[in-house]
């Protein structure tokens, strides 16, 4: 199996597992009850700081792999780089939204609402396009010599949740997400 590809796929799984989990946070504040606001904060630092510092790195490389190898493919399927642009950019928004809401400060509950489901439905969706169309596209088209150059090429920063030497700032975080995870069964 393709080394890269599994730790895509591992990252996905980690992703889809705290957006589900701030998903939950987000159903709290529509409900009007109280959210864990400090994990919501930290869900929203991890995801605006780690895909871009290594998964998307990683995508960004096979992506343009596959415009060389199959260009008709790559085009069908929409510039995934735009779509990283476009998430960081939504990701941004939400965080202000977010720690708008932290320092109690003027802003309609349905603004705060509509970036928030605009951020965790698209990143759910791009996650969706790359597993169902982008990754079995790459293992159609890709050589061997692809594969190894983009290995060798990769730019690896450990996961600072997920990785073996959790950061500092995220121990709680992980142990919450653990607890809610196996709860919860996702
Ligand atoms: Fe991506
Ligand atoms: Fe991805």
């Amino acid at each position: 199996m393709v080394k890269v590809l599994d730790a895509l796929r591992d990252e996905h799984r980690n992703f889809s597992r705290v957006l589900e989990i701030l998903t939950r946070q987000i159903e709290f504040f529509e409900k009007a009850e109280e959210p864990d606001y400090d994990l919501a904060e930290k869900i929203v630092e991890y995801l605006k700081i780690f895909p871009d510092l290594s998964h998307h790195p990683k995508e960004d490389l096979l992506y343009q792999k596959l415009c060389l190898r199959d260009p008709r493919t790559a085009d069908l399927m929409g510039d995934l780089e735009t779509e990283h642009q476009k998430l960081a950019e939504l990701t941004s928004a939400f965080e202000i939204k977010l720690k708008n809401v932290l320092l109690d400060a003027e802003q309609p509950r349905a603004e705060f609402m509509d970036a928030a489901n605009e951020f965790i439905d698209f990143f759910r969706s791009h996650i969706m396009l790359e597993e169902l169309r982008f990754f079995p596209a790459a293992l159609r088209a890709l050589s061997a010599e692809d594969w190894r150059e983009i290995e060798v090429n990769l730019a690896q920063s450990e996961d600072p949740i997920f990785g073996e030497n959790i950061a500092v700032p995220y121990v709680d975080l992980r142990n919450q997400i653990y607890e809610i995870a196996t709860e919860q069964q996702i």
